[in-house]
């Protein structure tokens, strides 16, 4: 079925451009006053370049406005708690691992050798925050834990041998 309409689609679609062809080939030899059709195909090569910028950018900006990226998570004048994470080979260090729910915290997340990864799971495994942990340079994760229970981390960059038990747990309360 699929393939007898993909058939039929495609012989269309060749019977179109044949008669493109031909309707190209019996009109090459009538002679037209180039300047006029060069003039005009030059307005709309304009105008339809134009569109597509401006539609391209409309575009843009509203798929990308909804990035979570660098928008606060906390209320305005609350602090967040602040918990620094140093990833190493093959675990983690980190000033706290236990929190309350509903409070705000901002990790930064260094690394002491290689690049590792940051990556804040569920407890269904859903990856709800993430970023790199970079040697000599911090970066930040903004997460407010809605629900109690227990997180795991998880290194999310190939870093060596041990990656895969790179692994370490939080815990928030109620
Ligand atoms: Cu650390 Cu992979």
């Amino acid at each position: 079925m699929v393939q007898s309409v993909a058939w039929i689609v495609s012989l269309v679609f060749m019977l179109l451009i044949a008669v493109v062809f031909l309707f190209v080939a019996m009109n090459s030899t009538k002679r037209k006053e180039y300047e006029v059709v060069k003039k005009k195909w030059y307005k709309a090569r304009t105008f339809y370049g134009i569109t597509l910028v401006v539609l391209m950018l409309v575009v843009t900006i509203y798929t990308l406005r909804e990035l979570p990226y660098n928008q606060p998570v906390y209320a305005k004048g609350e602090e967040p708690t602040i918990v620094d994470v140093e990833a190493l080979q093959f675990g983690y260090k980190l000033s706290a691992r236990e929190f309350k729910a509903g409070e705000t915290i901002e990790f930064h997340v260094t690394s002491s050798d290689v690049n590792h990864g940051f990556g804040i799971y569920d407890e269904d495994m859903n990856l709800i925050a993430q970023t790199q942990a970079m040697p000599e340079y911090t970066n930040k994760v903004f997460i407010t834990f809605d629900h109690p229970g227990t997180y795991k981390i998880l290194c999310l960059e190939y870093c060596g041998l041990g990656h895969h038990v790179m692994v370490d747990e939080i815990t928030v309360t109620n």
